[in-house]
């Protein structure tokens, strides 16, 4: 097939990771006789520096032609003084906004070979791990208006949720946790937050649709103490933007290494950005040393979701396992006994096996 794809290195290790994403999709492309053409463009503090903001209109609008978008990371301190109104992290919410991918899926498996790097007690994890936290991606906190007060002493975030919008979002678990172990457990604050009411109401309504899924209701609070105690409990998980943010770092450290973890950021229709949950690193940017894996995961992701190709996508997945398997580790999942490999090493490692 052909598929038109858009890359956003971003900023420090951004690039380092996408040129890597890049070679694997570029090998699985060759040996499936896909034709697949790249095309980069700037976001972040990369974007700041060459026309002034973090994301350009130009730049949405090339993303929402194509058929997929990977991007790397955004931000680092090189921008951290600059207005809040054109922070690279601005982008990144500016893209996920104006792309409308709503449903941020993070998928949290520990590894079976980088189970020593999992922070919990083995008996703790003696069963299998494998939870999917549906993010809400572009309402909550994070879009709500701002505001300060004239003599700069209180400030004001506003939360907000409409029906319409928990509703699509909690299809797309329901859908999910019926291909999977038939459990979704909807994580919110709803003892407080009227938003937290209003997505709890609307959840409820929609199990009937659901028969077959079994479904349970957690403060986020609880949540958080559950994921470490007893995360095995826990099948598709569907929150909001803001406790989705907080929850799936927590899984990701769950699985050992931040590095590890992609994500997908889905709308309707097939168009998805997709992305590793870590940020940027600045502290190792240039180094030849970030971790890899998780943009190309995440190019898996874009390949399973986007473009239909599931041969593909688990064709990285077991590429990615076997260079484990065969005791390659980058410096942030290394262990005693095993080999340590750079960025671009890892890169190839995984492409040769593809
Ligand atoms: C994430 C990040 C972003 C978020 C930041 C960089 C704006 O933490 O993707 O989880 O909060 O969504
Ligand atoms: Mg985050």
């Amino acid at each position: 097939m052909e598929a038109r794809i858009i890359t956003l290195p971003g900023d420090y290790i951004g690039p380092e990771i996408m040129r890597e994403a890049v070679k694997v999709l570029k090998r699985v492309a060759q040996k499936y006789g896909h034709s697949f053409t790249f095309e980069e463009r700037l976001l972040g503090g990369a974007s700041i520096d060459a026309y002034g903001v973090p994301l350009t209109d130009e730049t949405l609008a090339a993303c929402n032609a194509a058929d997929a978008v990977l991007m790397g990371s955004v931000g680092g301190p090189k921008w951290d003084n600059v207005p809040a109104a054109v922070r690279p992290e601005k982008g990144l919410l500016a893209i996920r906004k104006g792309m409308q991918v709503y449903a941020n899926l993070r998928p949290c498996r520990i590894h079976p070979q980088l189970a020593g790097a999992c922070p919990l007690r083995p008996d703790i994890i003696r069963e299998p791990i494998d939870i999917m936290i549906l993010r809400e991606l572009t309402g909550d906190i994070y879009f709500g208006k701002r505001s300060r007060s004239e003599d700069r002493t209180q400030a004001t975030d506003e939360m907000a949720y409409s029906v319409a919008e928990v509703e699509r979002l909690a299809r797309i678990g329901f859908e999910m946790a019926k291909k999977r172990r038939g459990k979704l457990c909807s994580v919110d604050k709803a003892n407080v937050l009227e938003c937290s009411r209003l997505w709890r109401e609307t959840v409820q309504r929609l199990s009937a649709e659901y028969p077959e899924v079994e479904v349970s209701y957690m403060y986020v609070d609880n949540a958080a103490m559950q994921l470490i105690l007893r995360p095995s409990q826990f099948d598709v998980i569907i929150t909001g933007n803001l406790f989705g943010d907080i929850l799936s770092d927590e899984s990701a450290a769950i699985a050992g290494s931040l590095g590890m973890m992609p994500s997908a950021s889905l709308g309707d229709g097939t168009r998805g950005l997709y992305e590793p949950i870590h940020g940027s690193a600045p502290d190792i940017a240039g180094k030849d040393i970030a971790n890899p894996l998780g943009t190309i995961l995440s190019g898996a992701l874009l390949l399973r979701h986007s473009l239909g190709l599931e041969q593909e996508a688990a064709a990285i997945e077991k590429a990615v396992s076997e260079v484990l398997d065969a005791g390659f580790r980058t410096p942030d999942i290394y262990s005693e006994g095993k080999e340590k490999v750079g960025c671009i090493r890892m890169g190839d490692l995984v492409a040769e096996r593809i």
